[in-house]
């Protein structure tokens, strides 16, 4: 959600900027810009749309002779999608882009208005800019400038500023993303190493209350005006870990990873300890958004079977804003891939202010969520590109397995055993595309599409519905089995798709006795089981049987391998989905 590229060195920033925002385009984004800088002139250049437009737009141009710059994706918050309000924003001496919510803006406009200032866009970020600008004209002390508008912003930003006669480039942060890239010679700012990762593995993560400074000679940071010393990090990410390679699309790519990174994570925790004793607890809240809830979900069922804990799953908008009945015992689940979408974060500040344990299940490792919580497991799914998630749910899934099965009360050497067969289990489920091709051919021009499951195979149908949704623009929903005949059912037409999934033996009868139900009214079945005897339908996948703790794993892949194919026969924009943004870190 949004992106911020800056670039200070011997090069020539142009190209570097525009490389590093194709490289954040991933994160979801709606209009773009791109500010240049010399001694004498700031040239801003902005665009709707895609990167591709931009770069036209900068290809026509006559561009300054410039040695520093920024540049900005953005996702609309405040105002519409206009090249007035696509960043960088610009007032005065101060070029400025944001990534974030400027919270208490309109009231900062309105008073600034009061005094005298206008403004051409509708952005919370303008409003910055007008301040860092005014109080720079008081004393000509940006350091102080940019303390003095942050002492009065609300809400949260990610800053990249330029001062039209000042050699640097600014940098800020508060409950977003950005980080310093340290190259030879060169210096970058970027929302994530992805942006940079083409030039420099080395880096430092900017905390909340510092101020960078980027010069020809090298990075500064203060801390209330004082120098501070920060530990320059290396990242192991190499581009052919943010690149397509042979596949058409990210999503597909990642997918396709996925036995590789179950294996990597199995290999991480399952001979090792997980640094959390779950015994000490009575109970556990899972809080995420998106697919992680979806994931955490997979985990409630998993833990309350197996391993007699209570567990409520919410998701974070809700969680952060509702009365919560902790006790001392409550232990809060925290799960995010990126580990910087602002509910999920705010959830986790929420137990920690009550004084409450916290674990993230995370996979960005420099994130906030893996930085602030108490516990961390670090799933190892590598960079994911694709805006909806793949690989990273399926880890979140196994991780939550893994806790689960760690906190099980008894002999569990066969439950490892079972553990370590998933890589090639999981290779066998993927090699099946023609089959899920044919599905998809067959549901890709239906309207509405109904996914029914009971217990853990609801919460798997979630998750497959949200895919649908994401990638494919098709409305579909996830009813628990014995439900849909409580009003939903009414909705069932002749030829429409709907998914059954189907793998908890104990509820097989039933769940397969809704089936008829659907079917008798015209409905197209496409069951997913891990029972090779059942009744075969209209379509029929069957995944190889795994004990329950590890069956979503399986079963998942599926539903993802139908959904990228049904969007790709719909021409979607896979791996980029309308509105979508990957990392969600705005309100
Ligand atoms: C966005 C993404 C989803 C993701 C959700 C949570 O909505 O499009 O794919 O599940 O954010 O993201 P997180 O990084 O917290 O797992």
């Amino acid at each position: 959600m949004c992106g911020i590229i800056g670039y200070i060195g011997k090069n020539s920033p142009k190209e570097i900027l525009l490389d590093g925002l194709k490289n954040l385009e991933y994160r979801g984004y709606d209009s773009a810009g791109i500010a240049l800088r010399n001694e004498n002139d700031v040239q801003v250049i902005k665009s709707v749309g895609k990167i591709r437009a931009l770069e036209e737009k900068i290809n026509d141009m006559e561009l300054i002779k410039a040695n520093m710059g920024i540049a900005h994706t953005r996702w609309a918050t405040h105002g519409k999608v206009t090249l007035e309000n696509a960043h960088p924003q610009q007032a005065g001496y101060i070029t400025v882009v944001h990534n974030g919510i400027i919270e208490n803006a309109n009231e900062l406009r309105e008073n600034l208005i009061k005094n005298g200032y206008s403004f051409y866009s509708n952005t919370d970020t303008e409003v910055v800019a007008v301040l860092l600008n005014k109080y720079y004209e008081e004393d000509k002390d940006i350091l102080k400038a940019i303390s003095q508008t942050l002492s009065v912003l609300k809400g949260s930003y990610a800053l990249g500023i330029l001062v039209k006669d000042i050699d640097k480039i600014y940098a800020v942060r508060k409950n977003s993303p950005l980080i310093v890239g340290i190259g030879s010679d060169e210096y970058f700012i970027a929302s994530d190493i992805a942006a940079i990762i083409n030039y420099t593995n080395k880096y430092l993560l900017l905390d909340e209350d510092e101020i960078c400074e980027l010069s020809f000679m090298g990075v500064k940071v203060f801390h209330n005006g004082i120098i501070v010393n920060k530990e320059v990090l290396t990242t192991d990410l190499i581009y052919e870990d943010t690149s397509k390679g042979k596949y058409q699309h990210f999503m597909l790519k990642e997918i396709m990873e996925e036995p590789d990174v179950c294996s990597k994570t199995l290999d991480k925790y399952l001979d090792n300890d997980l640094l959390i004793d779950l015994s000490k607890y009575e109970e556990i809240h899972i809080v995420a958004c998106g697919s992680a809830m979806y994931a955490g979900m997979v985990g409630k069922s998993l833990l309350e079977e197996f391993a007699s804990i209570k567990v409520d799953v919410e998701c974070a908008s809700e969680y952060r804003y509702k009365k919560v009945f902790y006790n001392k015992k409550t232990l809060v689940i925290l799960i995010s891939q990126s580990g910087e979408t602002a509910d999920t974060i705010a959830a986790m500040r929420k137990a920690k202010e009550n004084g409450i344990d916290t674990l993230g299940i995370v996979n960005v490792k420099t994130s906030t969520i893996a930085r602030e919580a108490l516990y961390k497991l670090f799933i190892e799914a590598g960079p994911e590109i694709a805006v909806a998630t793949t690989k990273a749910y399926l880890l979140q899934v196994l991780v939550l397995a893994l806790l689960t099965i760690k906190a099980y009360n008894k002999d569990v050497s066969s439950l490892m055993e079972e553990a370590r067969k998933l890589p090639r289990l999981l290779k066998e489920v993927l090699e099946k595309e023609d089959l899920y091709k044919e599905i998809a051919r067959t549901i890709c021009s239906s309207e509405d599409i109904f996914f029914i499951g009971r217990g853990i195979d609801f919460s798997i149908s979630m998750e497959g519905s949200l895919k649908l949704k994401e990638v494919a623009y098709i409305h579909s929903e996830a009813y628990q089995a014995g439900e849909l005949k409580h009003g939903t059912i009414s909705l069932i037409e002749e030829g429409m798709p709907v998914f059954s999934i189907i793998t908890d033996e104990d509820i097989k009868d039933k769940t397969l006795s809704n089936v008829i139900e659907v079917k008798s009214r015209g409905a197209k079945i496409i069951l997913i089981t891990n029972d090779d005897k059942i009744e075969k339908q209209d379509f029929t996948v069957v995944v190889p049987k795994v004990n329950k703790l590890f069956q979503a794993i399986l079963v998942v892949p599926v539903l993802q391998l139908i959904a990228y194919y049904t969007a790709l026969y719909r021409n979607c924009e896979i791996d980029k989905p309308k509105n979508l943004a990957k990392s969600v870190t705005v309100e």
